[in-house]
């Protein structure tokens, strides 16, 4: 069934309504070598928007600081109707140890700078953005928590953190009837899956909507990346050294492995007569669990075709040879627990469905 940009889905356990393909902001601003000019960059917001989309995702550091800027700007003149979201916790100021992190001094400090660039009264979404292994999850969640009472914050969630820490914080969230966490934002794509094994199977049970960033891998499922590129680091010939297909280069993402599951993406694509950047979304769309794939869209034209992917039905077949080209090993207990031995000396031969 085809989608548009308002067949609103509610995030997580909250009422709230958003937009199924959430447009990224990391590409607001040139700062970081591989974005998009202010002009264009407001070309991406309107056409978004024109469209019926809400949801934004930002972050205090994204471009320096230009993202959540022109991301202000843009949405001023209808505030109400956007949900933006943002993230805290990468350091802000170098040198100075506190304005990183997840504790509290760094949460304050970087929602009211998130507010000042935003130029906005309240956030409506705050993310933990990466984890930092230091802060007692107590202090993590009250602070949170505090802020949604003081109306800076109207829901709060969190990125790439292990599952069974977003897991212990949720229960403790309850038990302590603060806010609980209604996002977790991770990266997920046909060739990131990982967060099969534990992360979305936790979302899903705690209440937590799946918002997937990198959908495409960094443009590596597009179809514009080949065996040329194979450049485990530095930059690749024919790009600057801060292109995203040097960057992407040097993250060690352009790997057999992942241009085998772009091979079989483009030819799904030609059959569908759609382009390898819509089936790859639509997969994501489509997944269980996920909310919302955030679009990281750097031009206009990249961002029509990847709205295409609303339209975009694929069938079991076309998603078996996916699941099949993209399947990652969920390792122990995951690979123990889908055994025929443990199905059987649990549930014997009769059939158990689970419907929940
Ligand atoms: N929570 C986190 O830690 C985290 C981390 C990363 C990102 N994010 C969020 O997720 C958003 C999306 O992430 P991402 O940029 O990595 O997403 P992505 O969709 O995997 O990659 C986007 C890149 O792919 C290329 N591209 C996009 N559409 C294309 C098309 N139709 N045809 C050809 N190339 C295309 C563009 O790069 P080129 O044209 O330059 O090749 C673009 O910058 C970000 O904006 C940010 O908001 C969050």
């Amino acid at each position: 069934m085809a989608l548009t940009l308002d067949t609103y889905r509610l995030l997580g356990r909250s009422g709230l309504r958003v937009s199924p393909l959430a447009l990224g902001t990391a590409t607001f601003g040139t700062e970081w070598g591989w974005g998009a000019e202010r002009d264009e960059a407001r070309r991406l917001f309107d056409r978004y928007t024109e469209l019926g989309g809400n949801f934004f995702d930002t972050a205090s550091t994204y471009t320096n600081g230009s993202s959540e800027q022109m991301l202000g700007e843009f949405a001023r003149s209808n505030r109400d109707k956007m949900v933006l979201s943002t993230k805290y916790s990468t350091l802000r100021q170098s040198g100075d140890p506190n304005s990183g992190g997840t504790h509290r001094k760094s949460m304050v400090g970087s929602v009211e700078a998130s507010l000042r660039q935003l130029n906005t009264d309240y956030i409506d979404l705050l993310y933990v953005n990466v984890w930092d292994f230091r802060t007692p999850v107590e202090e993590i969640l009250r602070g949170l928590d505090d802020l949604v009472r003081r109306g800076k914050v109207l829901y709060v969630g969190i990125s790439s953190a292990p599952a069974w820490q977003v897991s212990r914080m949720q229960a403790i969230a309850d038990l302590r009837g603060w806010s609980p966490l209604v996002a977790l934002e991770i990266e997920y794509s046909l060739i990131e899956r990982t967060g099969e094994r534990d992360l979305i199977p936790m979302a899903r049970e705690m209440g937590l909507g799946v918002v997937a960033f990198s959908p495409l891998g960094g443009g590596l499922l597009t179809g514009k990346y080949s065996r040329d590129d194979l450049n485990p680091i530095g930059t690749v010939a024919g790009e600057s050294a801060g292109s995203r297909k040097s960057l992407n280069a040097a993250l060690g993402m352009v790997t057999d492995r992942t241009l085998a599951i772009a091979d079989a993406v483009k030819e799904i694509a030609a059959e569908l007569d759609r382009t390898p950047a819509q089936v790859s979304l639509a997969w994501a769309l489509h997944s269980q669990g996920v909310t919302a794939p955030i679009i990281g869209a750097r031009t206009l034209a990249q961002l029509e075709v990847n709205l295409g992917a609303l339209e975009v039905d694929l069938s079991a077949s076309h998603l078996a040879r996916l699941d099949e080209v993209s399947a990652i090993d969920l390792g122990n207990p995951h690979g123990l627990l889908a055994s025929d031995h443990i199905r059987a000396v649990t549930s014997g031969d009769m059939t158990i469905e689970t419907r929940r």
